[in-house]
């Protein structure tokens, strides 16, 4: 089809999930060009196809989005980032008929506004814990006080950069919890106190095309900062794909979950288009909703991505028509490991390791069965130097996950930051190490 050559795509993300679509796209027979906004100064990496980043812009940049989209003559943009869903990018973007993945506003309100969530999971039958919407202190507090002494979790409806969930052991915890959502502001002018549910987490994803969707793939996220899962909750610092926790009976219950909620957005008139990511816990066997986010995860979609065989504008082609019932989505059925290279003193304070010099990157390129990928990274001159919490991510894939592993630990040993800046988890998959050793 010469027709279909040479197309121009945007991607809004700037971190590692940004460059595993950069490295997908690039592999496209469709795609001469990616713009990436903002990118960081890693995209081109992994790919030969032309990479340009808008550093200085943000995923929220509308007006400029679309003064590239117009210039750079873009074909179709990938709205990967959720605070760019929030906005209404996609919205925008479709008004000067761009081709696009990911969901608009309305759509994309299951991950922004987690009260609506709830209800909607509620209108629909979705299995969720229990959970009261608040939306004063005092209403939570008397609410609290009512209740017999329990587990929590209390959460900000809003967009809180995946920190806006706190753990109460207690309804005296509880209540200071309550009383700490001050900090995250408008976000958590409504919020939510959630039964504490105990069990295993993992991320599912689908592609939606607003009608059909196809369940592409699972991955077991690492969230604390520390080995053993201690310390605070991150971004995500590291994860497996596909987790053994997966078994023909989970994947049952997700499929069911996906395909009633995405019968119920289309019943709200609300055609979900793009990634639906399902944040799911097991408990004795029965899979609950922890929450859904309108995007791929990251590092989740480092882990998914590499192992799709399809050509990624295709696919995107696909979703955004409509025409996903068409594709037949292959995989290459390896296990990848991913590892965060974070800056030490990521979550709470990296000031000390800002603007540090990252060595060994160009020695861990282009080695056999492992990617890498960056995030806060910023090169200047011919050095690379620390640009953000989570600086970059190694991923090693086999046949297994000690395989797997192995190779993203070989890769990360390679690397290093300037004063000993350097943290990494090493215990990354060690679920399903277990789980192959018994
Ligand atoms: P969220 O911001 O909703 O992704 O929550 C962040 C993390 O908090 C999740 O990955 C879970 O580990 C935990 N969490 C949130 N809600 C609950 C809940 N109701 N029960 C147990 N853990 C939860
Ligand atoms: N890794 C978790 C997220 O992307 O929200």
């Amino acid at each position: 089809m010469p027709g279909m050559l040479g197309k121009t795509v945007l991607i809004t993300d700037g971190g590692g999930r940004g460059a595993a679509l950069v490295d997908k796209y690039g592999q496209s027979k469709y795609v001469k060009k990616i713009i990436v906004v903002p990118g960081n100064d890693l995209m081109q990496i992994n790919t030969k196809t032309q990479v340009k980043i808008f550093p200085d812009l943000k995923t929220t940049s509308i007006s400029e989005i679309l003064q590239i989209c117009k210039k750079e003559k873009v074909d179709l943009a990938d709205v990967a980032q959720d605070n760019a869903v929030e906005v209404g990018l996609t919205n925008e973007l479709e008004k000067i008929n761009i081709t696009v993945v990911g969901p608009t506003r309305e759509a994309g309100q299951i991950e922004w506004d987690k009260a609506w969530a709830r209800e909607f999971m509620e209108r629909n039958n979705l299995p969720s814990p229990a959970f009261k919407i608040c939306t004063s202190e005092r209403e939570g507090m008397d609410f609290l006080k009512k209740q017999k002494d329990s587990s929590w979790f209390i959460k900000a409806s809003g967009l809180a950069e995946g920190k806006g969930a706190l753990p109460a052991r207690n309804n005296a915890e509880g209540i200071e919890k309550i009383k700490q959502l001050k900090s995250f502001g408008k976000a958590a002018q409504t919020y939510l106190i959630e039964e504490w549910l105990v069990g295993e987490e993992f991320s599912a994803f689908a592609l939606c095309d607003g009608k059909d969707f196809i369940f592409v793939g699972c991955a077991q996220d690492h969230k604390r900062v520390n080995n053993f899962d201690q310390g605070e909750n991150t971004g995500g610092m590291g994860c497996v794909s596909n987790p053994l926790l997966i078994t023909d009976s989970i994947k049952k219950q997700i499929n069911t979950i996906f395909r009633k909620t995405i019968n119920g957005l289309i019943k709200e008139k609300r055609d979900y288009k793009g990634v639906l990511y399902l944040g799911g816990m097991v408990v004795l066997g029965k899979v609950y909703i922890i929450e859904f986010n309108a995007r791929w995860g990251d590092p989740e979609a480092q882990v998914i991505l590499p192992g799709i065989k399809n050509d990624l504008y295709k696919v995107s082609l696909a979703i955004s028509n409509g025409k996903l019932n068409n594709l037949k989505i292959k995989t290459d059925h390896l296990v990848r490991v991913i590892v965060t290279a974070a800056s030490k003193g990521y979550p709470v304070d990296y000031s000390k390791a800002k603007g540090k010099k990252i060595f060994g990157i160009s020695e861990a390129v282009g080695i056999k069965g492992v990617s890498l990928y960056g995030a806060g990274i910023k090169r200047v001159g011919k050095d690379y130097l620390v640009n953000g919490g989570r600086v970059l991510y190694t991923v090693g894939s086999g046949k297994n996950v000690i395989e797997a592993r192995m190779k993203a630990y070989q890769v990360m040993s390679l690397i290093s930051i300037e004063e000993n800046n350097l943290h990494y988890r090493t215990d990354i998959g060690w679920r399903d190490v277990e789980r192959m050793r018994n």
